[in-house]
């Protein structure tokens, strides 16, 4: 314990909660795109016509109807998965607890990107990993670079995030993609797949996901409904062969017993009873109109020494300033000017970070966008 810190994020949103404060901080979904009625219509349904198991504590893979169907979904991304392949979490975010339980012991090294997903660096600290960062360019994590570090750092396992990136909106490119599983093939590498963004690409075409050329059974993939529904189900899961399952099992008997079964019963029947495509273009079109617009911004206000990232999906983009910036000391007199933003620092686990920021896109208007990077854009000015 004495090792771990409060995540910075939740200590930010602590602050950006108040009204007035334009956040680019939170990694919140637009709360207004939330299908509120029709998720109404689907509780309505699943008390009326199940109430009773509905309320009733439930298997610990998981409602089977709602296995099957992340089965078929994933199978539409690329991945070959059986339900029994399938356990449902609660959220992505206790499938990176699990891994961590499964296979980190102190000292253990975890290959990841650098910068990466903050509290993916929490969920492994738990277990005292020791992280290795895997060089990285714009298009993602460089796989020639994986074997070197193999041989001398025995990682357990590799964390990445292929499609939009948190912090850094960059999309790992489909040739990295199958190299990366030959290369985990070949060194029998277990590659953690995080992939809670890839449904929200609005702009350019899919690439399938890592899993998708893993012959070798050596990919754990993991993704959620918190984007494509809504964060407050807590509904994610896990695809693993199923030796992999049967063991992450265990841990989450111990950890909760299930999911809510309420919760995966509502989720299966909005799922079931609504138009996916149609609900997944409007977050689409709002994600990619708002990208459009802070983009735009930042090229207005920006001064020179400032890049930051085109994403093609998700809901960040990550801004690099001058050498000598500090994201903390800005940050400070950023939320004076009642404009909030993710300092890179904390999504570093190893060294740098100092001059970027992370910018949210998803949860504020593009009026709101506008006048944000407005006022960002006059303080990185003075
Ligand atoms: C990369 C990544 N992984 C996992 C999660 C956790 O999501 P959840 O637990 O809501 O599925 C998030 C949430 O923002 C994320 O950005």
């Amino acid at each position: 314990m004495r090792q771990l810190r409060p995540s910075t994020i939740r200590e930010i949103l602590k602050v950006t909660a108040q009204p007035d404060i334009i956040s680019f901080a939170g990694g919140l979904p637009a709360p207004e795109l939330f299908p509120v009625d029709a998720v109404k219509a689907a509780a309505n349904s699943v008390l009326s016509q199940n109430g009773p198991d509905a309320l009733q504590y439930g298997p610990s893979e998981g409602f089977m109807p709602l296995r099957e169907w992340i089965a078929e979904e994933v199978r539409q991304r690329g991945i070959a998965a059986q339900p029994a392949e399938v356990l449902v979490t609660n959220g992505s975010q206790q499938v990176l607890d699990l891994v961590g339980k499964l296979l980190l012991n102190a000292g253990d090294v975890v290959l990841t990107e650098n910068p990466t997903y903050l509290a993916a660096i929490q969920a492994f600290q738990t277990f005292e990993a020791h992280f290795v960062p895997v060089p990285t360019d714009e298009c993602g994590l460089i796989p020639e670079a994986l074997p070197e570090l193999i041989r001398q750092h025995r990682p357990k396992f590799l964390y990445t995030i292929p499609n939009f990136q948190n912090p850094t909106g960059v999309t790992l490119t489909e040739e990295r993609r199958a190299k990366l599983a030959r290369i985990a093939a070949e060194h029998d590498l277990i590659v953690v797949e995080d992939d809670p963004y890839g449904k929200l690409r609005y702009r350019g075409s899919n690439v399938p996901p890592v899993k998708h050329w893993d012959e070798a059974n050596c990919v754990i993939y993991a993704s959620t409904f918190s984007k494509t529904i809504a964060p407050g189900l807590r509904l994610g899961w896990v695809v693993a062969p199923t030796e992999v399952i049967s063991r992450l099992l265990i841990l989450k008997q111990a950890s909760d017993l299930h999911t809510s079964s309420f919760d995966q019963r509502v989720a299966y029947a909005f799922l079931t009873l609504n138009d996916q495509a149609a609900h997944l273009d409007r977050i689409r079109h709002a994600y990619g109109e708002r990208f459009d617009v802070m983009h735009a911004a930042l090229s207005a206000e920006m001064p020179a020494g400032f890049t930051w990232t085109q994403p093609e999906g998700g809901m960040f983009l990550w801004v690099t300033g001058p050498e000598n910036l500090d994201g903390m000391e800005l940050l400070s007199r950023a939320i004076q000017r009642k404009v909030a933003f993710v300092p890179g620092r904390d999504f570093f686990p190893g060294d740098g970070g100092k001059n970027h920021l992370r910018l949210n896109f998803s949860n504020s208007t593009p009026e709101r966008i506008r006048e944000g990077v407005q006022r960002l854009g006059t303080l990185c000015r003075g």
